[in-house]
């Protein structure tokens, strides 16, 4: 089962999350972190800040991200890469070269899948990889529907995704209809993943994901299936899990030595 640990505020999620990423970078620097978009993973990102600042050195951190859009130009600010380099890599200070996307250009897409998995691959895989979670269920751009097994392919949003990320375009049309994600079968390859998610609008979907049947609707259900998971939440999110109180209790009774 997976670790679940409520916290007061996205905040104090991301405070967590941000010293257990820098003690392992400090301690392995070149350590390889799997990189999440959209609105979840900022108060991580905003965390590890404070560590860069405080002299724990990312130059020779590797990072893979989970998905990207595809069709859109480059340098647009809502592609993946251009979001990664803003957040992550840019104030972290990594090395650009080290920091790997999936290929989304319309030229060659039909290979984007294939040449991205042959970089995690070569390179070793992932350390830790953060998740976030889409109202769908969805991990990465992993729709309901997508395979166990899957590794990283061109995908179709759901309008109900395209809907929710249109916020962050200035209408629903420029939100493309299709992406490069990391497969489940992928994501599930990364040694630790820590899934995070906050407010009542992710509740149902962190219930699914953590406490509901292993299926393929629900593809968050897939971190059942790994031995190593950390789910955060703030309190909104884990409005909805039954087992709660264990939670709480466990978190509690946590021998220290043992991390997240
Ligand atoms: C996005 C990303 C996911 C992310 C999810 C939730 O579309 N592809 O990696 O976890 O949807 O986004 P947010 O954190 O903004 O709610």
């Amino acid at each position: 089962m997976a670790e679940v640990i409520v916290c007061d505020s996205a905040q104090q999620a991301g405070d967590l999350v941000a010293a257990h990423i820098a003690a392992q970078v400090r301690a392995c620097p070149t350590f390889t972190l799997g990189v999440a978009t959209g609105s979840t993973p900022l108060p991580v990102y905003q965390a590890l800040r404070t560590h860069a600042d405080a002299g724990v050195d990312f130059s020779e951190v590797t990072a893979f991200a989970l998905d990207e859009y595809v069709g859109l130009p480059d340098g647009h600010p809502q592609s993946y890469r251009a979001v990664v380099d803003h957040e992550v890599t840019n104030p972290l200070g990594l090395d650009p070269a080290r920091v790997h996307v999936p290929d989304g250009h319309l030229d060659g897409i039909e290979t984007a899948g294939h040449r991205y998995e042959e970089a995690l691959t070569s390179h070793g895989g992932v350390d830790l990889q953060i998740l976030g979670i889409g109202t769908t269920g969805h991990i990465g751009f992993n729709e309901p529907g997508s395979s166990f097994g899957s590794l990283t392919r061109v995908k179709t949003l759901t309008e109900r995704t395209r809907i929710d990320n249109a916020r962050f375009f200035d209408s629903l049309d420029q939100v493309p209809v299709h992406c490069v994600t990391q497969g489940l079968g992928t994501i599930l390859r990364a040694r630790h993943l820590v899934l995070l998610a906050f407010g009542e609008g992710k509740a149902e979907a962190v219930a699914g994901a953590v406490e509901g049947s292993v299926t393929a609707s629900m593809p968050g259900s897939a971190i059942q299936l790994h031995s190593h998971v950390t789910v955060v939440l703030d309190q909104a999110a884990a409005s909805q899990l039954t087992h709660r109180a264990y939670y709480d209790w466990a978190h509690q009774h946590k021998p220290a030595w043992q991390g997240i």
